[in-house]
């Protein structure tokens, strides 16, 4: 009991002299840790002669509660003053301005596939992504181009090192994608989304751009749909005063086909340059989906009918802005991109 009484003065005194919370864990270890003394005292229970056992207990559950109570106290205390001398000694300094937040901002192609999203998605139309590598097999063949069908000239292709693996070059892929997943219901979609074109790059054309592809199939879907969806973006897009005008035109995987022009608006000082004196400036290709490619797609040509189209908007943006260089948009040059 004796031996119990001076280890508990003895741990006070000690407590008393650490000085920083260091200083108290390294106490604590001493007297309660696994081969501390606290533990020692209470391992001494063992060896007592059975009449002492409960007193000499009770003791030692008093002075280890005693000590505990002793090093929290004495812990939190340390700790408060640890946080008072950093709050004085380094003060934070409130009254420095804080460090502006640069902002970034969407890139032209974003806003304007954005734009163009809104529109189509206010028409009915689901927003579909498929891949930008694709196999020959859709790229060309199920757009009933084969094998050296000439039409396959239109594209400029980049081939990768695999046999029949090709960079898209237009989102007309994406149709037979769509149709092999609808798996003969309608379809409403549009298809944005990267395209690839082995040209020598120039302020008119590069080697990668956007491009928006639609497709709706169902029955009765006739050219008049084509024509109205095709005045309805183009109105919401350019101006509610926009004219629509249709000329035919060929592309393997539509038949008819047509592209599209837009007259541009009479104010706009770059009319004359932007449409060559005409006034009409080509938006999209388009046409009524071939009954080839709605059979490759697993659909049934004599029972529904579609259209596509197919357009760029980054030449779209180049109309909307007047930009003279299609190399702009990839160059990552802030000056250009800040503009937006
Ligand atoms: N894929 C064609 C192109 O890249 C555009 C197009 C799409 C034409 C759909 C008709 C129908 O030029």
């Amino acid at each position: 009991m004796d031996e119990l009484k001076a280890l508990e003065q003895q741990a006070l005194a000690a407590l008393a002299q650490a000085a920083d919370e260091t200083k108290l864990r390294e106490w604590n270890t001493e007297y309660f840790g696994d081969s501390g003394k606290m533990k020692a005292a209470m391992g001494q229970i063992g060896k007592l002669p059975k009449d002492q056992k409960a007193a000499y207990g009770a003791e030692a559950n008093r002075v280890k509660a005693a000590l505990t109570a002793a090093y929290e106290a004495a812990l939190k205390e340390a700790k408060e003053k640890a946080l008072q001398a950093s709050l004085t000694s380094n003060p934070y300094d409130v009254t420095l301005p804080g460090r502006p937040r640069t902002r970034g901002r969407l890139h032209p192609a974003t806003q304007i596939l954005r734009q163009i999203y809104a529109i189509f998605a206010d028409l009915g139309f689901q927003i579909y992504r498929t891949r930008e590598v694709e196999t020959d097999k859709l790229n060309f063949e199920d757009l009933n181009m084969p094998a050296h069908h000439p039409a396959r000239d239109m594209w400029d292709t980049f081939f990768t090192t695999t046999p029949g693996v090709v960079l898209r070059t237009h989102t007309s892929p994406g149709q037979i994608h769509v149709m092999k997943e609808s798996g003969g219901k309608p379809i409403r979609v549009i298809l944005p989304g990267m395209c690839y074109r082995n040209e020598a790059i120039s302020t008119r054309s590069e080697i990668q751009f956007h491009q928006v592809e639609g497709l709706v199939v169902g029955e009765g879907v006739t050219m008049a749909d084509l024509k109205g969806t095709i005045t309805a973006f183009a109105r919401r897009m350019f101006g509610p005063e926009r004219q629509v005008r249709i000329r035919s035109s060929y592309f393997p995987f539509t038949e008819p086909s047509i592209e599209v022009d837009i007259d541009w608006p009479k104010d706009d000082p770059n009319r004359d340059r932007l449409t060559k004196g005409t006034g009409w400036l080509e938006i999209l290709g388009a046409g009524m989906v071939h009954p080839n490619v709605l059979r490759a797609g697993g659909y049934d040509p004599d029972k529904v009918t579609g259209f596509a189209f197919g357009m760029g908007p980054q030449r779209m943006l180049m109309l909307k802005h007047a930009i003279d260089d299609i190399r702009l948009f990839w160059q990552n040059d802030l000056r250009f991109l800040r503009q937006f």
